[in-house]
């Protein structure tokens, strides 16, 4: 059965996604949306995002990893060679998500046919990790959470889902 390939992505008004290795800020609620979302599916990822988590592979989800180097291991995670390998790999049912970095959003993005978006209300021009442009025209909003800073959540924020058209 074909599988519905998404993206998920935290992007903030100036489309940047990371610095220095790491997300741009901590969003509590974001975190959790990601779980929500992810959980008992196959999470596909570069090697720099992997190398990013703080414990490691991410408990209850298939971790992908995709790098050139041959005799990478990951523990904990699947170790694929380039975007085609990772998504032969996918053994966990329903939808599959292509988690970052920007490497793999710019190699993965178009094959991916459901974006989920949380939308930060601020810019990091330190940035040096940006998402690839999304054409408006080709993607239709499916849904909209608009959400305001709150104690823990520093930022304005949406969660938007779009659909390619
Ligand atoms: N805001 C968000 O939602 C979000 C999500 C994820 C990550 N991020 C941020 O994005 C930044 C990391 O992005 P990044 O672009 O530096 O790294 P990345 O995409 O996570 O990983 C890059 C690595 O993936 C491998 N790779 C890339 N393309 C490949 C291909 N076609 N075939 C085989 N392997 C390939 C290479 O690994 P090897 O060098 O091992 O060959 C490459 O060095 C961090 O700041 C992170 O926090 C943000």
């Amino acid at each position: 059965m074909e599988k519905q390939l998404s993206a998920i992505v935290v992007v903030a008004r100036d489309n940047s996604i990371g610095k220095n290795g790491g997300l741009l800020c901590h969003l509590p609620a974001d975190l959790k949306h990601f779980k929500t979302l992810t959980m008992s599916h196959s999470i596909i990822m570069g090697r720099h995002t992997f190398e990013s988590f703080p414990k490691g592979a991410l408990p209850g989800r298939q971790n992908i990893v995709i790098t050139r180097q041959n005799d990478y291991q990951a523990l904990g995670a699947t170790v694929a060679h380039s975007p085609e390998e990772a998504l032969e790999a996918v053994a966990m049912p329903g939808e599959v998500f292509v988690i970052g970095g920007e490497q793999i959003y710019r190699a993965m993005m178009p094959l991916v046919r459901v974006l989920h978006l949380t939308r930060i209300h601020a810019d990091f021009p330190d940035a040096d990790a940006h998402f690839p442009l999304v054409n408006p025209q080709q993607w239709r909003v499916v849904s909209k959470e608009a959400h305001k800073a709150d104690e823990r959540n520093p930022y304005d924020y949406d969660f938007v889902t779009l659909a390619r058209l």
